[in-house]
């Protein structure tokens, strides 16, 4: 999980091998990202004095608003003939949501792109459903850190989505046969086990249940309010990206075919020489160019305006705080990390899958992330599942990359005033020309170089 095997503690040099930097590099960016991290604190300081934060993010919701309202009628519908039926209880734990205390969607995304392609009544009624038009939402909980479970149920009731619960292992209590391949032993490495055990076991459910697709999120995602409506971008871009047959709908609103989507992580990289890219305009979720932390190569995004999101075929992500598998995704993923040789962090090991493509793993990135994880006010140890993560107590709690964050939204979204949803940098909310707009593009893009982020 996130916190149980924190990215941020682990060594320069793994990062550089895996990206192919010198450690030098690795370093000054680690010290730059600390540094942003610091501007970054420094700035919400500041912005909680300014009045003028709810006049921006409201108008970046409406903007949007306006520009789908007719599907809005026919999601609510969806939501309201959502099906309850009981769910397998063979494992784990359940949370359900209230379904009477769901939002009001807070704003619509068009599911209309260039006019090329839209989203079938059908795929837009599934995404609307208690699992997101996955299978299964799964989240991933060290049973002590109960703490990180309640925080997930309050906003994932408040976003409109039942999961189950994977509990967590600690790295400590699996035996050394139950490792593939030769672990190093280092001060992580408990961590790094446990983390990549939790990622097995929910591949493992994901084959023992059938599902042909799920999400997992780690216990300390958070998300933007208008994750729902993003998702429909996600659905529409996967399928595009996918060339799914525009008159059908596919298995998956997601699309057919793909293995994985990785939709929060703190770097993510196109495939080398692939041009394709989905493309989002306008999008006021996107997190502005200074305030996006990331601890790896990302997309070259200089030929769009700030406020643009896009999503392409991907050599890879790092961390792992959500993505989404299908089935075909999860027997390689146990055939690949967990029965084979494999010894090291889960991201890595999705990463290796993802680039090397062997088996045909077919992965899908999206930049800026649409999941990243929230560092909550209190005691720094909070942070990792294992030892002690500083003794600093955080005044108030922050998510890095999500705009509207919804952990620190929940006062307003509980009380029903989606109207006072808040930017956690409202200074910098983008000039928006319009309603979202998409595009399937498919040029020549300069090479990702990782040196240059
Ligand atoms: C959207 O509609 C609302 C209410 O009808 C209106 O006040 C607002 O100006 C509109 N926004 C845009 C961007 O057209
Ligand atoms: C939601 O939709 C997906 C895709 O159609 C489906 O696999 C899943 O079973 C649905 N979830 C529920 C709770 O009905
Ligand atoms: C886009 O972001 C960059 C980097 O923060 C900034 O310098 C530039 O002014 C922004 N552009 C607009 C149009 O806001």
């Amino acid at each position: 999980m996130g916190g149980f095997d924190d990215v941020e503690s682990r060594s320069p040099a793994r990062y550089s091998s895996m990206l192919g930097r010198g450690v030098g590099e690795a370093r000054r960016r680690i010290v730059l990202v600390g540094l942003l991290a610091f501007f970054f604190l420094l700035t919400l300081v500041a912005f909680r004095r300014q009045d003028t934060i709810k006049d921006v993010v409201s108008k970046g919701l409406h903007h949007t608003a306006n520009a789908t309202a007719s599907f809005a009628k026919q999601d609510t519908q969806a939501d309201l003939q959502e099906n309850t039926e009981p769910k397998d209880a063979s494992f784990g734990e359940k949370y359900t949501s209230d379904p009477s205390s769901k939002p009001e969607v807070i704003y619509k995304s068009p599911v209309l792109g260039n006019g090329e392609r839209s989203l079938t009544q059908d795929s837009l009624e599934a995404l609307h459903n208690s699992s997101l038009g996955f299978g299964k939402v799964f989240v991933l909980n060290v049973p002590a850190r109960s703490d990180k479970l309640d925080a997930m149920k309050l906003t994932a009731s408040l976003t409109g989505f039942d999961f189950d619960i994977i509990k967590g292992i600690n790295g400590k209590d699996v035996p050394k046969k139950a490792l593939s391949g030769v672990w190093k032993e280092s001060p992580g490495a408990g961590g790094i086990i446990g983390c990549w055990r939790g990622h097995m076991e929910f591949a493992g459910e994901v084959i023992r249940q059938g599902l042909s697709t799920a999400l997992v999120m780690e216990d300390d995602a958070d998300w933007d309010v208008s994750f729902r409506s993003q998702l429909e971008l996600i659905a529409l871009g996967s399928q595009t990206l996918l060339d799914s047959p525009k008159d059908q709908t596919p298995g998956s609103p997601y699309g057919d075919g793909w293995d994985l989507i990785w939709l929060g992580h703190c770097a993510s990289q196109p495939d080398d020489g692939d041009n394709r890219r989905f493309v989002m305009k306008n999008d006021p979720t996107v997190t502005p160019p200074r305030h996006r932390t990331n601890y790896g190569g990302v997309p070259d995004m200089s030929p769009y305006d700030n406020s643009t999101r896009i999503m392409y075929f991907s050599k890879g992500s790092t961390c792992t705080y959500a993505y989404a598998l299908s089935l075909h995704g999860a027997r390689k993923m146990i055939k690949w990390l967990s029965m084979d040789i494999y010894s090291g962090p889960i991201d890595f090991g999705l990463h290796d899958m993802c680039s090397k493509k062997e088996r045909g793993f077919k992965c899908i990135g999206v930049f800026p992330q649409i999941i990243a994880d929230h560092k909550p006010a209190g005691s720094g140890s909070k942070d990792t599942d294992i030892g002690n993560g500083g003794d600093s107590i955080r005044q108030k709690g922050f998510s890095y990359n999500i705009v509207h964050s919804t952990r620190l939204n929940v006062d307003a979204l509980i009380d029903g005033h989606e109207d006072q949803v808040t930017s956690q940098w409202p200074q910098e909310a983008p000039n928006l020309h319009g309603p979202i707009t998409t595009e399937f593009q498919n040029e020549p893009q300069p090479n990702t170089d990782p040196a240059n982020h």
